[in-house]
């Protein structure tokens, strides 16, 4: 495989010397060397071990980036012990479960569904927007259509424990976002496959008890995940009012094509957020990020928040800097 990658990506010059692409954003071959140590590669949005792990050996078998991220994020979709993605995700205030999701390819191509209501895959839903349809996105009744005609099967999201919680809730009908809910919220992944291919997926119930009709950062490409084949990627998890109001993973990764890493784009976004918000204390946003050459970065307002990152078949949990 390496040797594939090594002649895909090279040509020798008349003076017998290597030359790589710059479109790859390679500039060496040690750089080349780097990245064969380091891909395929794997990260996720807090310590969701089974998703990475599944991504990550479905890169180290060969598949896409793009397949790995849809099957690594569906693990959270199908837990229903998590309330925040998928089934079992924590309604609305009027008791309807509700899911944003988004999809991005290599190529640049998206797809995503918001406010989807009967089905768990949001993710593989958003794919076959990407992939059947001329467009980005399909929200609400229209989503739900395209799916039944895409073959989903109509399912009920609302487990008997989200429900039980739900009419907890509705005795006192507070509405507060919680920060690190249980230790995890919106899944966001990125994978970069044998060939240094980038493919990124976000999906999320969204905020617990949310107005009937929002739409969180999660399926809004640009604001939940934004990648650039050339460039790398970025994926965010939190309140997502806050991090659509700064367009964050798309300013991570212009800000990764300006010449900065992956830590310092994560950083600039989160303080951006921090100087926009004076409630910034009330909540959580994070993001995290890789470039072309598989380095990483990570950042949040709030202590608490980890992500995963599966690499040479290690599944490792890296707890994230903060603002305070
Ligand atoms: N980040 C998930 C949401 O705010 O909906």
């Amino acid at each position: 495989m390496k040797r594939r990658i090594f002649i895909r990506n090279t040509g020798i010059t008349s003076l017998g010397m290597t030359v790589i692409p710059a479109t790859l954003g390679f500039n060496t071959i040690n750089d080349l060397e780097n990245m064969q140590n380091k891909f395929p590669l794997t990260i996720a949005t807090w310590n969701f071990p089974n998703a990475s792990q599944k991504a990550g050996e479905l890169l180290d078998s060969g598949a896409t980036a793009l397949d790995a991220v849809e099957q690594g994020v569906m693990i959270e979709e199908t837990n229903l012990k998590n309330t925040t993605v998928g089934k079992g995700g924590a309604p609305d205030r009027e008791g309807n479960v509700t899911l944003d999701a988004c999809i991005m390819a290599p190529n640049g191509n998206a797809g995503a569904v918001a406010y989807l209501k009967n089905n768990t895959h949001a993710v593989s839903v958003a794919r076959r927007v990407m992939e059947e349809t001329p467009h980005v996105m399909l929200v609400g009744q229209g989503a739900d259509q395209f799916a039944r005609e895409q073959g989903f099967e109509k399912e009920n999201l609302l487990t008997e424990e989200s429900e039980k919680a739900y009419r907890e809730w509705l005795k006192k009908k507070e509405y507060k976002p919680i920060i690190n809910i249980e230790n995890h919220d919106t899944i966001g992944m990125l994978c970069i496959d044998k060939n240094g291919d980038i493919a990124g997926a976000c999906t999320s119930s969204g905020l617990s008890y949310k107005m009937n009709g929002r739409v969180g950062d999660s399926p809004i490409i640009g604001s939940g995940l934004f990648l650039d084949n050339k460039v790398g990627g970025a994926v965010a998890t939190g309140m997502g009012e806050a991090i659509m109001k700064s367009v964050g993973s798309f300013l991570i990764v212009e800000l990764m094509r300006q010449g900065k890493s992956p830590q310092e784009a994560c950083e600039i976004a989160i303080n951006r957020i921090i100087k926009t918000n004076p409630n910034y204390r009330d909540f959580q946003a994070a993001f995290i990020a890789l470039n072309k050459k598989g380095e990483l970065g990570s950042y949040c307002i709030q202590k608490g928040f980890s992500y995963v990152k599966y690499q040479n078949s290690k599944n490792e949990n890296i707890p994230s800097h903060y603002y305070f």
